[in-house]
């Protein structure tokens, strides 16, 4: 193979220079007292809200919703979403199913896998419809189960202009935003945490769809995101050490 990768474009040496290749391991010293904290909470939310328990009561059978999941983009504009359906698809995608006790204290596994247990992904949400909560921006946390509310007001238009001018987002009841908190990643896993941030948000993407699904809500993941329009809507993602990676829309069928 050739090593000189300086041609490449920045894709193709990200790939090449990320590969682990026997005998070549990137050397690194894991700074255990130094480890990233796993959950973020805001200083100053306007508000804190707990959510109902997720229902669990779903007769929908596995295979079935895997042969016939699909992309839907078009969404009831009246109908509201039920604040324990929504509660049902935070749960499915970034619940807590099991605590455990570790050297670092507490840890939380999930309804999603992640890399190294180290959950870079956090949850954001755009609420337009949604009974019992007021439109706006939310954090969901999942080591509390609740939502902390950062900015009051419906905010579909810019994150439809955000998402490429994407329709569908003016319309859904509720659009899952998610980041990453590169560094919760990068701590073990260098530049090669790149590729696991996006493989665990792909996983909690195919969790919402799954949900969704059984639900009989349409959902559709967003990849196509002006990246920057995207952060500045969110209090405290700066593009860098937190950014947008993916988005979700959720609605009522038409
Ligand atoms: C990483 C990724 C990014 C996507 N981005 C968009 C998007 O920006 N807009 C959109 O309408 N659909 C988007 N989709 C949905 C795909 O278009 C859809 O999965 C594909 O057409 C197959 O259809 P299906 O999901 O109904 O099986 C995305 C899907 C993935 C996995």
């Amino acid at each position: 193979m050739n090593d000189d990768n300086s041609s490449k474009d920045i894709g193709d040496r990200f790939q090449l220079e990320t590969k682990y290749q026997r005998g070549k391991l990137p050397r690194h010293f894991l700074d255990r007292d130094n480890k990233p904290k796993l959950y973020k909470d805001y200083e100053n939310p306007i508000d804190v809200i707990s959510i109902p328990e997720p229902d669990f009561n779903n007769e929908a059978k596995l295979m079935e919703i895997l042969a016939s999941r699909r992309s839907r983009r078009n969404y009831d504009l009246q109908k509201p979403l039920e604040l324990k359906v929504l509660s049902t698809l935070l749960w499915a995608t970034q619940g807590a199913t099991e605590k455990l006790d570790t050297q670092f204290g507490h840890l939380f596994l999930r309804t999603a896998p992640s890399a190294g247990a180290l959950y870079p992904i956090e949850t954001y949400l755009n609420v337009r419809l949604v009974a019992g909560l007021e439109p706006g921006i939310y954090h969901f946390r999942p080591h509390y189960f609740d939502l902390e509310l950062l900015k009051k007001g419906d905010y579909s238009e810019e994150f439809s202009l955000a998402a490429l001018n994407q329709k569908m987002v003016r319309s859904a009841q509720v659009t899952f935003v998610w980041t990453a908190v590169v560094e919760r990643s990068k701590w073990k896993y260098l530049q090669r945490a790149y590729r696991y941030i996006y493989l665990d948000c792909g996983h909690i993407g195919q969790n919402l769809y799954l949900a969704a699904e059984a639900l009989q809500l349409g959902c559709c993941t967003i990849g196509a995101i002006f990246d920057e329009e995207a952060n500045k809507l969110i209090d405290d993602v700066d593009g860098i050490n937190e950014t947008v990676v993916y988005m979700a829309t959720v609605g009522l069928f038409r």
